[in-house]
Parts: structure tokens; C-alpha cells; sequence
């Protein structure tokens, strides 16, 4: 069984985790948190490369301002615990997103944390934090017209690879699984650009209950698909 070489995750039912047990929304982003640290360690300990994980959606926002509150107390926590750990495990840790608008000191963190990983040779896993797809490509838009504007880029010299060089995923590989959980069949603004040709996997699973065997199972799956790409089968000529 071959490993895809990155999957994407939209972690997804933690408030209907929490529901179910009359606890908080934010006890159920707190479980999801847990889960996915547990999730990450295992995934870098068996060889996985690149794991992306949405965390918060420019569209979350909108959601009651103390449960932003908690979310981003509940990130910047999980971000110190990252930074302790960043001596005992070799993930690098990465973040895409527009995080010139979280508060300062979060932006802090996540800075010192990317620095003090960036060399590292495990699992680099990426944060979805503040991201939004169509966010990210009128931020490429932005940056390529102004690089236009000013004579560095032609219009021309635009092609596919050029584009993808602005987007916040400029040195990584497109996803080659994407896995949802809590049985919802949508993407949220997701990574529209780099989950072209990605292969969808929706888990009936909530997130705080998705576990390494649930992941295994997607691997499995998508070891049994047919990766056409626009061609008759699956053959590279
Ligand atoms: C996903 O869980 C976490 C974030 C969006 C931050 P939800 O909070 O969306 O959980 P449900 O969808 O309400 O169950
Ligand atoms: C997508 O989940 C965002 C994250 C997982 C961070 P949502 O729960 O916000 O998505 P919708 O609102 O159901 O589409
Ligand atoms: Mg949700």
C-alpha cells in the first residue's frame, strides 16, 4: 500500500461531539484539538509527509465571539504545547491562512513556532488558520498585480506554475486526498485551487472520534482509485 504523499483534513463535528455529551462547544474543540495532536504524532511516526488541516475558515468569524474567543485561546494554547514539543519530535510546523489578522501575540507565537521547526524532517503539518480559498487567491491576485504593475512579471510569463508560486501553499504539493468528517460532503472555501484533482473521503466519523484506523481506512480507499486525470485510465502517456 503506497502513502499518499499529503492529505488534507477538514476537521469537522466538534460542536455535535460536544452536544451529544451536554458539554460546550468548546470542550468539543478542545477534544478535536487532543485528537489531532495524537493523530499527527502517530501519522509522523509512520512516515506520512504532509498532513494540512483547516483549523479556522475566514468564514468562522461569524460564529458567536466567544466561541472565536475560545477557539483562539484554545490555538494559542495549543501552540505553546507545539513549542515544548518541538524539541522531542521533528515535524515542521507550518501555517497558511492570512494571520495579519489574528491578534498580535498569537501571530507571535506561530512565528517563533514556524522558525524553530523549519528545519525539520518529519511531518511538516500545516495549519489552515484565518484561511479561506477565495481569500488566498485574491491575495495572490493582489501580490501578481503588483508585481505586474511594476514591471516585474508579464502578463505572458502568467501560467498555472507561475500562479501557484503566489498562493500560501507555494512549496507544497497539491493534496492528494482530501478527508472530511462529520458526513458533510462540502468543501467550506477549502483549498479550491489545490484540491483540483484530489480524492474525496467523507467520514460519518465527528473529528474528536476520527482516529488512526479511520485514517488508514481512507489510505486504503484511495489506494483503490483510479487516478484518471482527464485520461482514458490511469497511465501516464
Ligand atoms: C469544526 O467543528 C471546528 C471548526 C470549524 C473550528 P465545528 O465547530 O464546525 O463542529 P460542528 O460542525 O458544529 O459539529
Ligand atoms: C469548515 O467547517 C471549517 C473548519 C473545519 C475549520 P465549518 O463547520 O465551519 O463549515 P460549514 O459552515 O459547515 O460549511
Ligand atoms: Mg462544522
Amino acid at each position: 500500500m503506497t502513502l499518499p504523499e499529503h492529505i488534507a483534513i477538514i476537521m469537522d463535528g466538534n460542536g455535535r461531539w460536544a452536544s451529544k455529551r451536554f458539554l460546550t462547544r468548546s470542550a468539543g474543540h478542545k477534544a478535536g484539538g487532543d485528537n489531532l495532536r495524537k493523530l499527527a504524532e502517530r501519522m509522523n511516526a509512520e512516515g506520512f509527509k504532509y498532513l494540512t488541516v483547516y483549523a479556522f475558515s475566514t468564514e468562522n468569524w461569524n460564529r458567536p465571539a466567544e466561541e472565536v474567543r475560545g477557539l483562539m485561546s484554545l490555538m494559542s494554547d495549543y501552540i505553546d504545547r507545539y513549542i515544548k514539543d518541538s524539541k522531542k519530535n521533528n515535524m515542521r510546523i507550518c501555517v497558511i491562512g492570512d494571520i495579519g489578522k489574528l491578534d498580535q501575540v498569537l501571530r507571535d507565537k506561530i512565528e517563533h513556532l514556524t522558525e524553530l521547526t523549519k528545519n525539520h524532517q518529519g511531518m511538516r503539518i500545516t495549519f489552515a488558520i484565518n484561511y479561506g480559498s477565495r481569500d488566498e487567491l485574491v491575495r495572490a491576485a493582489r501580490k501578481i498585480a503588483a508585481a505586474a504593475g511594476s514591471g516585474r512579471l508579464k502578463p505572458a510569463e502568467i501560467d498555472e506554475k507561475r500562479f501557484s508560486s503566489y498562493l500560501d501553499t507555494y512549496d507544497m504539493p497539491d493534496p492528494d486526498i482530501v478527508i472530511r468528517t462529520s458526513g458533510e460532503s462540502r468543501l467550506s472555501n477549502f483549498l479550491l485551487w489545490q484540491l483540483s484533482y484530489s480524492e474525496f473521503f467523507i467520514s460519518p466519523k465527528l473529528w474528536p472520534d476520527f482516529g488512526f484506523d479511520d485514517l488508514m481506512e481512507a489510505v486504503r480507499s484511495f489506494n483503490n482509485r483510479d487516478r484518471r486525470f482527464g485520461r482514458v485510465d490511469g497511465s501516464k502517456a
